[in-house]
């Protein structure tokens, strides 16, 4: 069994079939999916599903990206949102500096409402980090956030090790399966096993075998192969160990 940690059915084209995306990554032996909101329509969205089907659960929160158009209103529906039983962590939030599409002050000052709230709740955060790994990690040890993950971690290996040593976890993509990702794999190999989780960040990010196709959760198959291959363990040492990892940290076991 797999758990797609972070992925995003609400958005089209996945939202026309849920039935269908779901059926297929049961097919796989993907048996829970994790669905994460980007702005507060896509949080209820996440959070409609997670209502809908006993195996998803939604996570809630303002991507950095659109930091900028955050208002008090949207901040108070958000807080509400996210003490729903089946919101299992806050985000996605965190920082990102390549786009900058809203100014870095006003990313940093959303980011600390989001970890503030989810320290309230005591709830994990998934984090959005684009060439911001410094700010992104010293702003998490600064307000004394515990329980985070880095999705779809796509830094370098001593950052990582950064990462970890704050007992932080990283989460990997179908982009670790691309030619050029050697980077990443790197990042894998030295990965404890403790730290890992799989998502598939679809609809984006297909990894190589479906490159140029609507990515789903069925395929996060490829990514635990990938690690499998890299880690020189098993496909079911991969599954087991990052299940596990995933319903410790969601608290979504049994
Ligand atoms: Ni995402």
């Amino acid at each position: 069994m797999l758990i797609d940690t972070h992925c995003h059915i609400q958005f089209k084209p996945l939202s026309d079939d849920v039935n269908g995306v779901i059926e297929r990554a049961k097919k796989e032996g993907v048996n829970k999916l994790i669905v994460v909101g980007c702005d507060l329509e896509s949080s209820k969205k996440a959070v409609d599903l997670a209502e809908k089907y006993d195996n998803i659960f939604a996570v809630v929160g303002i991507h950095p990206q659109d930091s900028k158009k955050l208002t008090d209103q949207m901040w108070n529906e958000l807080c509400e949102l996210a003490t729903h039983k089946k919101v299992v962590a806050i985000g996605e939030t965190g920082l990102d500096y390549f786009k900058e599409y809203s100014p870095k002050d006003t990313q940093k000052t959303v980011f600390k409402k989001h970890i503030k709230l989810a320290l309230e709740l005591d709830k994990p955060l998934v984090i959005h980090n684009r060439d911001a790994d410094e700010d992104s990690l010293s702003i998490l040890n600064e307000l004394g956030a515990k329980k985070v993950v880095f999705h779809c971690y796509s830094s370098d290996v001593t950052f990582a090790r950064k990462v970890w040593m704050s007992g932080y976890m990283t989460s990997f993509t179908g982009n670790i399966t691309y030619p050029n990702a050697q980077n990443l794999r790197d990042v894998i190999e030295e990965c404890p096993l403790s730290a890992m989780m799989v998502e598939t960040d679809c609809p984006y990010l297909s990894p190589q075998k479906y490159r140029g196709g609507t990515n789903e959760p069925s395929y996060v198959v490829e990514v635990a192969k990938q690690i499998s291959c890299t880690k020189n363990m098993s496909f079911s040492e991969v599954a087991e160990v990052t299940t596990k990892n995933a319903e410790g940290f969601f608290r979504i076991g049994g």
